[in-house]
């Protein structure tokens, strides 16, 4: 099997089973709160209606929390995720929360989304660049994130680079399986030549590693998470 091929199942299995074994907010998981820079560069907008999009958004740790925040000042967050179930979750949660007619829930594939150009003050997409097919593919879904985006607008970027698989009994180390696997400081580049007429806020990486069981052997996985932020002017 191709490793897009297999790394698109295990990205739909693993979501599907964490969607619906835990809850939005739950300590212990990843999901148990917003991640900072995504809510601390929405705050960075200036007041009024606001347009946001969350490409991957699965079921809302990001979108709920910034919906509730432009409850306030009215507008609307798109949500884009691959998966039914998660765009179905989302839905539950935004009844849950009582930000339901702000949200406009869509399932598609980030790769093939046309984002409205012109439309959104903020964009997020947080652990969905690293899910499309190729780097050009990459590069046509961050050109269409610019596009979308108005003047004095956001962009948030966060993913992982890197990523290694690490058998710990024998110690073997191989490539992640994930659609895309960028080298980190490739990925910067790629970031800065696009990025190159905006204003570039942040742009780090920091290693990070889990411990999972996967094909029966106990693995190490070890990634770059990239945190990139830019605002047009
Ligand atoms: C690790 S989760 C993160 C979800 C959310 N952004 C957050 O921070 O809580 C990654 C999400 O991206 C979605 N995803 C993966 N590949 C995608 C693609 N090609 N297009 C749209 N969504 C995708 C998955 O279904 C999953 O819900």
């Amino acid at each position: 099997m191709e490793v897009f091929e297999l790394a698109r199942r295990q990205e739909i299995s693993y979501h599907e089973k964490l969607y619906t074994e835990h809850k939005l907010f739950e300590s212990g998981t990843w999901l148990a709160k917003p991640v900072k820079v995504v809510v601390e560069t929405f705050d960075l907008l200036d007041a009024g209606s606001k347009n946001v999009l969350d490409l991957g958004c699965g079921v809302g740790r990001n979108s709920i929390p910034i919906a509730q925040k432009l409850q306030a000042q009215g507008g609307n967050i798109y949500c884009v995720d691959l998966l039914q179930t998660a765009i179905e979750v989302l839905n539950q949660n935004a009844q849950k929360y009582d930000v339901q007619d702000l949200i406009v829930p869509i399932v598609a594939d980030a790769e093939h989304y046309k984002i409205p150009e012109l439309t959104f003050d903020y964009i997020i997409s947080c652990s969905c660049l690293e899910h499309v097919s190729s780097e050009s593919a990459f590069e046509t879904v961050v050109r269409r994130l610019q596009a979308g985006t108005r003047a004095k607008g956001f962009n948030c970027i966060l993913m992982s680079t890197e990523v290694m698989e690490q058998d710990l009994v024998t110690g073997e180390e191989t490539a992640g399986v994930i659609e895309l696997n960028l080298n980190t400081q490739h990925a910067i580049r790629l970031l800065q030549e696009l990025y190159q007429d905006w204003e570039i806020l942040i742009m780090r990486h920091l290693p990070q590693e889990m411990t999972e069981i996967k094909y029966g052997r106990n693995i190490k996985f070890k990634s770059n998470w990239l945190t990139f932020v830019a605002n047009k002017s």
